[in-house]
């Protein structure tokens, strides 16, 4: 039961542990090492002695050890998925979609490291530039800082690692507390690579201890963070002149024009409300259905929300189990009882059933109630009406988050308005704002974070522009 960590290409052990407790079955599921801030020194330092070797890898090398993790994944896929099941309460196929992902997350990163150039820059463009030659060549910066969420345990880890091996970085990561098992998982497969032994140290432990040793290092040169809000401000204001990259959630938004065919639409609104528990930093959360379609579209999404399957995360059947913790459900289940008792409908769920929190869509909900204005990270969607296109643009833009926002629509000047208006890092057309494939830019504005994700994004964020001038006098 007890689990080591791993730093320096070593399993290692502590004094403390504590118990993980699976999210369905509540059952201890593996004891968890709770590193001391002596250790977390000695994993930044085994990263900072390995930052030479890892720096002088060729591109080809580092590619090569990222193809070898992704075959180690599709070797392991369903071993994976199930860890993911186990300890996050994903349900099985999404698991193991989650898992699909992965491995093209870094085949991605490989491809990348072959693709990491600099630029020329033309000199002779400015008076004093003549008979100069200059070119950048984007370096790495050294140690890494992961520090990664519960909802995509394996997914968004490799959003992290493979562009800092990509870029030629050494990285010590903290996995969530919740989801440790994935990210110790991914060590054993990275084990069997060729990747220079220190170069990938996964830690675990308290965000105060783990966290803050990170974030507060010398020696670490830029943290990436996935998570909320407060806690990415509090790593920003403590980081000092180290890079931050953050991505920090929102309360994603939609709006679904008239004259749509929502029988295409619907589907996608229940898997973007719903799907992980609702629990993903662009989930639907909010959706501004025209006048013309509401009723209809409140009628069908209701429909294909009690469709739904709930139960245990490892049977293939279900789709919606339990969220991560207890928690976590009561302060969800609160922001609903106070839209209720400030005039919104529950059209349906708002309720916890075996463990589960069931769907939940809510109507008339005013915008200065939680479940519409904060970042609910649960199966709650709100359904409001609108008028207009330019009602619902004011309402997706009226929140402190910007991270995607989608709209349905037929009519393209709508489509161009949206795109332009919308306050966010992405804006779907004729797309839930759930939707994300891997290389695409991933990030967000307002207090949605700074800074990019997607492969060739997070490798520009994780190099420093070096510039080279030649005098050719
Ligand atoms: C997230 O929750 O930020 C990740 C969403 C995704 O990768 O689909």
């Amino acid at each position: 039961m007890k689990k080591p960590y791993y730093v320096n290409g070593e399993w290692k052990t502590t004094e403390k542990f504590v118990d993980l407790y699976s999210p369905y079955s509540k059952e201890v599921i593996a004891q968890i090492p709770q590193a001391t801030r002596e250790e977390v020194e000695q994993a930044i330092e085994s990263a900072h002695n390995t930052r030479k070797q890892m720096a002088e890898l060729t591109a080809y090398e580092r590619a090569a050890i990222l193809e070898h993790i992704a075959k180690l994944f599709i070797e392991n896929r369903q071993k994976a998925a199930e860890i993911i099941s186990l300890e996050a309460a994903k349900p099985i196929k999404f698991a193991l979609g989650e898992i699909d992902r992965t491995i093209e997350t870094y085949k991605f990163a490989a491809e990348e490291a072959k693709r990491l150039t600099g630029e020329m820059i033309p000199m002779d463009a400015a008076k004093n530039g003549a008979n100069r030659f200059g070119y950048t060549i984007e370096q790495p910066l050294g140690v890494i800082g992961a520090i990664t969420p519960f909802n995509f345990p394996q997914n968004l880890v490799a959003h992290k690692v493979g562009p800092a091996i990509a870029a030629g970085n050494t990285i010590v990561l903290k996995p969530a507390s919740q989801t440790p098992l994935s990210a110790l998982f991914l060590a054993e497969l990275i084990d069997q690579t060729a990747l220079p032994k220190g170069a990938f140290n996964v830690i675990t432990g308290s965000g105060r201890t783990v966290g803050d040793t990170l974030v507060t290092s010398d020696k670490v040169k830029m943290i990436t963070f996935t998570g909320s809000p407060s806690v990415g401000i509090g790593i920003r204001n403590k980081a000092g002149l180290k890079k931050v990259a953050l991505e920090l959630g929102s309360n994603a938004g939609l709006i679904i024009d008239k004259n749509v065919d929502l029988s295409q639409i619907v589907p996608k609104c229940v898997a973007g409300a719903f799907s992980n528990q609702g629990q993903v930093c662009i989930s639907l959360q909010r959706t501004y259905v025209m006048d013309e379609l509401f009723d209809e579209f409140i009628e069908q999404f209701t429909a294909a929300a009690k469709q739904l399957v709930m139960g245990s995360p490892l049977t293939e059947t279900t789709d919606i189990s339990a969220m991560i913790n207890p928690d976590e459900q009561d302060r969800a289940l609160s922001w609903v009882q106070e839209a209720a008792e400030n005039g919104a409908e529950i059209v349906t769920g708002g309720v916890i059933e075996n463990g589960v929190f069931l769907p939940t869509i809510l109507t008339n909900v005013d915008s200065a109630l939680k479940v519409s204005c904060q970042e609910v990270f649960a199966p709650i969607v709100v359904v409001n009406r609108i008028s207009s296109i330019e009602e619902g643009i004011a309402a997706i833009n009226d929140s402190n988050y910007g991270l995607q926002a989608g709209i349905f629509t037929n009519d393209i000047q709508t489509a161009f308005k949206a795109s332009k208006e919308f306050e966010v890092g992405g804006v779907m057309i004729n797309e839930i704002p759930t939707y994300r494939v891997d290389q695409m830019p991933y990030g967000g504005v307002k207090e949605s974070g700074t800074g990019k994700e997607g492969l060739k994004y997070a490798i520009h964020e994780m190099t420093e522009t070096k510039l080279v001038v030649w005098n050719q006098n």
